[in-house]
């Protein structure tokens, strides 16, 4: 099945548009601004309408955005226009796995994000159900580290996220919110050496239903919420932090990390593609590896609390 995307530049003429739209603005003004005819501009409206908007038209005074749907390809566009990482976004009613289109696209510097996932993914193979009412989003970068830093790519985009979402991390980087599970990230690598492309997909539960052991920010401070907040304090947050681990911020982040840490002093199973290792988790190494009281060293797995 082909999903097709709505795609949108964030610096287009539309995001602007859409700006203006909701301050009120002449469709004279708006025609020349996007240097279209009054019926392309009318038939911007209709678009809009047919996204969610709800536009008063008054005579002689123009077009004014009073409702806006919680999340929409525009919205997204223009909370990403003063992106350093995101230049371009693919916004999908219905896909199979944002990070498999990201994989497929195999282009940096995109956000795909979707309304729901058919086949969301989690880590290690697992399924992430992705219903209406979730943020589900990957973004691709271009290589910001040598590649043996990966690691530190994980664990800085936990940081990132628990401190937007104020919860806590089980390494490598799950966001919990009172023990249970409120964020999931499935970082991977793909493409060659030469050309490596990091997709961080990021699955948080908003106002959708949550499985057993998930919970979501409706059920936590009993309201609905716009996932367009949401999303903008979380993509500000994960660019202040990349900008900070690019920039030399490793060891300030990782002391982040030790603060927000729900794993550390647990007696945890690390089940890895090597092995599983059991002890108590003790520490995060300089290198982003995760120590425990036996001297093991781990840097990917999947954590299990034994007690
Ligand atoms: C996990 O905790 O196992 C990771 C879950 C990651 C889910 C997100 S939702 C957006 C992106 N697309 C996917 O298919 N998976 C990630």
């Amino acid at each position: 099945m082909a999903y097709r995307p709505y795609i949108v530049g964030v610096q287009e003429i539309s995001v602007e548009a859409l700006e203006l739209l909701k301050k009120g603005v002449s469709g004279e003004f708006l025609a020349k601004k996007l240097n279209i005819s009054r019926t392309a501009v009318w038939k911007f409206i209709k678009k809009l309408e047919s996204m969610g908007y709800v536009i008063e038209k008054k005579r002689g005074l123009g077009y004014k955005i009073v409702k806006s749907p919680d999340l929409s390809p525009y919205e997204v566009a223009s909370i990403c226009k003063n992106s350093k990482f995101i230049k371009e976004i693919y916004y999908y009613k219905v896909v199979d796995s944002t990070n498999q289109r990201a994989r497929e696209l195999g282009k940096s510097n995109v956000l795909f994000i979707a309304e729901r996932q058919l086949k969301g993914r989690g880590r290690y193979g697992r399924v992430w159900i992705s219903k209406e009412g979730g943020l589900y989003f990957s973004i691709t970068l271009p290589k910001l580290l040598p590649l043996e830093e990966v690691p530190k790519i994980t664990l800085t985009t936990g940081v990132a996220i628990a401190k937007a979402l104020n919860g806590r991390i089980k390494w490598p980087n799950d966001v919990l919110f009172g023990g249970k599970k409120i964020c999931g990230i499935l970082c991977e690598l793909v493409g060659d050496v030469e050309n490596p492309l990091i997709i961080v997909g990021i699955g948080i539960n908003v106002n959708n239903e949550t499985p057993e052991g998930g919970i979501s920010l409706r059920e936590i401070y009993n309201r609905e919420f716009r996932r367009i907040e949401v999303l903008n304090n979380v993509l500000e947050s994960f660019e202040s932090y990349y900008l900070r681990l690019i920039g030399d911020g490793w060891d300030e982040i990782r002391r982040e990390w030790k603060e927000l840490s729900d794993t550390l002093g647990k007696y945890v199973r690390i089940e890895t593609a090597r092995g599983t290792y059991e002890g108590y988790a003790v520490d995060i190494d300089l290198d982003g590896g995760l120590i425990l009281k036996n001297g093991v060293k781990v840097y990917s797995g999947d954590c299990f609390y034994l007690m």
